[in-house]
């Protein structure tokens, strides 16, 4: 038998909770190889057919070790399991006797396959052939994949316990092995050689490669957007130069590099990151939306450790968070507007402000001369490669209309001048605000766009030209309210912006704690035990010298504002409530931002209602009533309303008897303060702005919505937006409406607990109050405090409900959104947006 010792200790739990099972170790069954002439079925009845309830199946080939979360190859499939199934490696849960268990978390988690871009189906064949060829072979016997290994003195095949798949001959030499071919994962121990790639997929069903990879070349460790030219969004540049041997490779507590593969050595050359160091398995994967993610084993679940290349990006730098062409600010996605008079781009998708933009008119190579640009200031690009040096703007434009395959002129002014640098891209994705404060220097983007007002065939000129006047008019009112509104807001703010001083507040009675910076390093012990990670920064565990704990949560990006943080965390200090995560203390030194928390025992409520069957209805009744309760007090019952603007699972924690509490509240607005921009962080823009958009922003109903959609999600036991679903399934607030126009609410009830189904009318009368809540018409929606009467049975809800719940989103943070690609069954695994708040 075979057990090293990095899992004696999750052995040891995992035993002792499998006291149902049979004696531990009783029948070991461990088969980490194979013989030549062996063949394997992916058939329903193979033994170790292991289906799992995250929609995925596993069928064991072969398994190394006996229990705890170990390396096994085998066949897998996630979703579509008639057709679409992986020869892959995974790391699995397994226990004694009984083979494979059953966890209800910590599913099965891929981290090598061999046919990506072609699954194959039930009936598809893996054989070791008598001259050594490893051949997969789909049901209708057409070769999916292979390692060509035929002929070259093969022996036998080996899954070590590092979860390298081996082909090896007579001296026990490795012919073949997965390790060379990596796919969107590395293991411990695992290498990276020059030239080698990681390569994302497009999403966790769709193994075919996606758009992110990430390589070892002679410059640096590099992340790559595939398009053509290809663009870097992450480098870590050498100051030295690599070799042909150099390689990565992934450590119990870093991704280094090691400059010679023949000089046998534990000394990395490099460390590119640190990571957290491994007290269970871990793993590595450059996720489907470019993010390199750490996930460890930990009490009984997967969870991100590390988010690596975020420690460079703040989220907008990711390429795709808005999409094509989406320009996203702070934590918002809009789409290219000129002057708010004219209309070239629309969002591709209404409900869903990250999955981008696209031009009205595409470019169109043929009618190059009627190519003109919009320009949008203060707006840059994730990446900046400089085509063209110390030119003017125009010159950077007409180097762009020269060239049919450039898309959009970057233009970066060197220090006040009007020369600069110029970025010729020959694809657009994600842009950015130019937050200058940080970046030090002025930008302006040229998108190239098709001039539709040109005499071209059809003769459409004269009407396109007017289109722009006519909405100008008729837009100058929104303009003009847009104007008013932002003073008014500006100056309502400014009213805020007392002048604070820190002394000042040193010497409050009744604030929060302060703290230094030193002793919030040891709380957390030097920020080593991450809880989360959300949009607002990353939350480590911490335990204060009187053993009570905490969640430390560092922002970023907020250094340089002092005052009105200051401000913002005597108003959040002063507010208290059992339904609200509670403030115990902060640290503003130099530019650290640090918020301390009140310790959350059970996580946020995301990990709770989906997959998770877990919650009966008396406690997701309460869970939903306290989320109201707390809202209804920072609604109407704080000195000054605070309007939470990212109600979602991810941000209501759970204490250890279940009472749920709100957290983050009043970080929005403070993010908020520190954008220039204030007024165009609404998303959603559909070519002009609609009067109602300004006030979803700026009242508290887009609250009452959010809640609406999380006590759905609560209800239902399932995502918004779960993408392993049919299409007309897929979206919740759809199949709501479709079920409660036939009359069918009954059906929406979370199917996988038995106890939900039991109350089944209660639940659907409170999916009516969920419906109130989402009302498109704001005003109709019913206050927090309403919402509390009603689920206390005082009050009824209201009967004339429009179940068209319109699509624009009310404000939810990008973080999550982002995260859409991956946003399908396998979920609470995987997600590092299931960690957002403080817990
Ligand atoms: C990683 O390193 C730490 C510290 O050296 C050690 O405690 C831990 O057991 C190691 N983990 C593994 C999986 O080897
Ligand atoms: C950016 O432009 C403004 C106004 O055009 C100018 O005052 C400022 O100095 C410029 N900043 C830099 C860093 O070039
Ligand atoms: C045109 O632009 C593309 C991408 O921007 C670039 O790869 C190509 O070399 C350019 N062609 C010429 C002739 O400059």
């Amino acid at each position: 038998m075979n057990i090293s010792c990095n899992w004696c200790f999750i052995s040891l739990l995992l035993s002792l909770f499998s006291i149902f099972s049979s004696l531990v170790n009783a029948q070991s069954f461990d088969y980490p190889t194979a013989n030549l002439s062996t063949l394997w079925k992916n058939s329903p009845s193979a033994p170790h057919s292991v289906p799992f309830t995250d929609g995925s199946t596993v069928r064991a080939i072969l398994l190394r070790g006996s229990f705890g979360p170990r390396y096994a190859c085998g066949f897998y499939c996630n979703g579509n399991c008639d057709t679409n199934y992986l020869f892959a490696i995974f790391i699995v849960q397994t226990n004694s006797g009984s083979g494979i268990t059953l966890p209800a978390s910590g599913f099965p988690q891929v981290v090598w396959s061999a046919n990506g871009h072609h699954p194959v189906r039930i009936n598809a064949t893996l054989e070791l052939t008598f001259d050594g060829d490893l051949v997969l072979r789909d049901a209708d016997g057409k070769i999916a994949w292979s390692t060509n290994t035929g002929g070259k003195s093969v022996v036998g095949l080996n899954l070590t316990e590092t979860g390298n798949l081996v082909l090896f001959d007579n001296n026990n030499s490795t012919v073949w092995q997965s390790f060379d071919y990596p796919t969107d994962s590395l293991v411990p121990g695992q290498k990276l050689m020059l030239g080698r790639k990681l390569a994302a997929s497009v999403s966790l069903t769709n193994w075919t490669k996606g758009l992110f990879s990430l390589s070892l070349t002679n410059e640096g460790l590099f992340s790559f957007v595939e398009s053509n030219p290809r663009q870097v969004y992450v480098q870590n540049s050498l100051s030295f130069n690599v070799t042909e041997t150099s390689y990565v490779r992934f450590m119990n507590g870093s991704l280094s590099l090691f400059l010679n593969s023949s000089e046998i050595s534990d000394k990395p050359d490099h460390i590119f990151y640190s990571i957290p160091e491994a007290s269970s398995a871990q793993y590595m994967r450059l996720r489907p939306d470019g993010h390199l993610n750490v996930y460890e084993w930990e009490n009984g679940e997967w969870k991100v450790v590390a988010d690596l290349l975020t420690g460079y990006l703040g989220d907008c730098n990711y390429p795709m968070v808005c999409g094509k062409y989406g320009i996203c600010s702070n934590v918002f996605c809009r789409c290219p507007t000129s002057d708010g008079l004219a209309t070239y781009f629309k969002q591709e998708n209404d409900s869903q402000s990250t999955a981008g933009c696209s031009q009205i008119t595409p470019i169109s190579c043929e009618y190059s001369a009627h190519h003109s640009f919009i320009e949008l200031k203060d707006v840059t690009y994730f990446t900046f490669n400089s085509d063209r040096e110390n030119i003017d703007s125009e010159k950077c434009k007409q180097e762009c209309l020269m060239n049919c395959s450039c898309k959009a002129a970057f233009f970066r002014y060197s220090d006040n001048s009007s020369y600069g640098d110029c970025y010729l891209p020959s694809e657009i994705f994600s842009m950015m605000n130019n937050d200058k404060s940080k970046t030090h220097y002025n930008s302006t983007a040229y998108l190239k766009i098709q001039n539709v007002s040109s005499p071209s065939p059809g003769g459409s000129g004269k009407k396109s030209r007017q289109d722009p006047k006519i909405l100008g008019l008729s837009l100058g009112a929104a303009g003009l309210f847009v104007l008013v509104t932002g003073i008014l807001v500006f100056f309502f703010w400014k009213k805020n912006f007392d002048d604070v001083e820190e002394d000042y507040l040193d010497q409050v009675p009744g604030l929060p704690r302060r703290f230094s910076y030193e002793e919030l390093e040891n709380v957390t012990e030097k920020f080593t035990r991450i809880l989360g990670k959300g949009g607002f920064g990353t939350v480590f565990e911490g335990t204060l010298n009187d053993g009570t704990k905490v969640a430390v949560k560092l922002l970023e990006g907020l250094g340089q504002i002092k005052k009105s943080f200051l401000t913002e965390v005597e108003i959040i200090g002063s507010i208290q409530h059992v339904n609200l995560v509670g403030l115990i203390g902060f640290c503003a030194e130099k530019s650290h931002r640090l918020l301390v928390y009140e310790y959350m025992k059970n996580g946020s409520l995301d990990r709770w209602i989906f997959n998770n069957t877990i919650l009966d209805w008396q406690q997701r009744k309460k869970i939903i009533l306290h989320i109201a309760k707390g809202l209804t007090y920072l609604h109407e019952d704080c000195r000054q309303k605070i309007v939470h603007l990212d109600i979602k699972p991810q941000n209501i924690l759970l204490d250890d008897s279940f009472n749920a509490k709100v957290s983050d509240f009043g970080l929005s607005k403070l993010i908020d303060r520190n954008e220039d921009e204030v007024m165009t962080t609404m998303r959603g823009t559909r070519g002009y702005m609609a009067p109602e958009w300004l006030n979803s922003i700026i009242t508290e109903k887009v609250d009452v919505y959010s809640f609406g959609v999380v006590t759905l999600e609560i209800l239902c036991g399932r995502k918004n937006l779960d993408r392993s679903l049919l299409e007309e399934d897929m979206h919740l607030l759809n199949l709501f409406k479709k079920k409660a126009e036939e009359g069918k609410l009954m059906d929406l009830v979370d199917k996988y607990n038995e106890n939900m189904q039991l109350n089944g009318e209660e639940v659907v009368n409170t999916m009516k109050l969920a419906a109130w809540c989402l009302q498109s018409d704001f005003t109709k929606r019913p206050s927090m405090a309403m919402v509390v009467k009603v689920s206390e049975g005082v009050n009824e809800v209201e009967q004339n409900l429009d179940y068209n719940f319109f699509n624009p989103l009310p404000p939810r943070k990008l973080p999550e959104i982002g995260h859409q690609p991956e946003e399908n069954s396998s979920s609470t695994v995987l997600l590092p947006s299931i960690l957002s708040g403080p817990r």
